[in-house]
């Protein structure tokens, strides 16, 4: 009992001065684990006289629910103390400038899109819209392309099973517009189209913006205007302007544009921007409109033709790569 009591004091020293929780923890298994001190002193109990075995008993419970306890303090004053130290080291300064998320900005081609739409609105255009899932009779007949005419092969139409086709321009939506509406109508139709076809200038998804203008006496001139107007307005300078004699079944006469461009070396080119020409009097009537006493123009230009030209891009598949350090260029 006496080297019991000793050692059970010095015991309550270590407990009291246990520097860390692994530390604390050695000590309560060398003093109430399955070999510990106490635990080997209560199993010896069983050897000793019924009196003696109760006095002892006693005393050693005593010792070990006051072990308990002593450990059980000490345990939370270093779990407090380790806490305390966490916190203090782990101080979030919350006055430290966060960093940006960075936002995301409109991509350059519908930039160049609501650009070109902005300017004709100017003129009082206004914005029409048709379906991207086109019929035949709209994409094709109703403009004027019989079946099996051969300018339907200039289009490397993507069809579905049922005959529907992704459209292949926007020109469609010029007999949508005119359906219903009566003269005089202004209306220009942004959107994708679609065609087979894949290199450094052709996407099988691409976007065009289509103009109608149709009322009476519109004449040539009035569509040479118009255009001019929008190239000057979207370039922020005037250009030269070709427009050279080109078909389209739903236009008659119908024009190439082109404009002269100084190239980075220094070389004139003629750049071909769009489409354009005199609504023909079949797409007209196709569209309800009376072509005795209106007449019309209509233009088609292909916005990524637009941005490339503007922002000064050689290859068409940078625009539909996606690669952020190209289009963060634009923000
Ligand atoms: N739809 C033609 C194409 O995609 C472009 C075009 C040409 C549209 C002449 C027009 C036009 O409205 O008058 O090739």
């Amino acid at each position: 009992m006496e080297s019991l009591q000793d050692r059970i004091d010095q015991a309550r020293a270590e407990i009291a001065t246990a520097p860390t929780l692994e530390a604390l923890e050695q000590k309560r298994v060398a003093l109430l684990g399955r070999t510990g001190l106490l635990t080997a002193a209560l199993k010896e109990l069983g050897a000793l006289s019924p009196d003696v075995r109760k006095s002892r008993g006693a005393e050693l419970n005593r010792l070990k629910s006051e072990l308990s306890e002593l450990l059980e303090a000490r345990r939370i004053a270093l779990a407090q103390q380790a806490m305390a130290m966490r916190v203090a080291s782990e101080v979030v300064d919350i006055g430290l400038p966060g960093r940006a998320g960075g936002t995301g900005s409109l991509h350059p081609v519908m930039q160049t899109l609501e650009r070109i739409c902005a300017i004709f609105e100017g003129m009082g255009y206004g914005r029409s819209e048709g379906p991207e899932i086109e019929d035949d009779w709209h994409n094709f007949e109703a403009l004027n392309f019989p079946p099996h005419h051969p300018a339907r092969a200039m289009h490397d139409t993507f069809y579905f099973a049922n005959g529907e086709l992704l459209r292949t321009h926007t020109s469609p939506v010029q007999i949508r517009a005119m359906k219903g509406r009566e003269p005089p109508l202004r209306i220009i139709a942004p959107g994708r189209v679609y065609r087979s076809d894949s290199d450094q200038t052709h996407s099988p998804m691409f976007h065009q913006v289509e103009g109608l203008m149709v009322a009476e006496g519109v004449s040539f001139a009035d569509l040479k205007g118009t255009l001019e107007a929008f190239v000057t307005a979207f370039f922020g300078r005037r250009f030269e302007m070709r427009f050279r004699p080109s078909y389209f079944p739903f236009t008659e006469p119908s024009a190439e544009v082109d404009i002269r461009w100084i190239d980075a070396a220094g070389n004139v080119r003629w750049l071909e921007v769009l489409g354009c020409g005199m609504v023909h009097p079949v797409v007209l009537q196709n569209g309800g409109i009376d072509a005795e006493r209106y007449t019309g123009f209509a233009f088609g230009l292909g916005v990524e033709r637009f941005a490339m030209l503007r922002y000064g891009v050689d290859d068409l598949r940078a625009f539909f790569e996606n690669d952020v350090r190209f289009l963060a260029q634009f923000d």
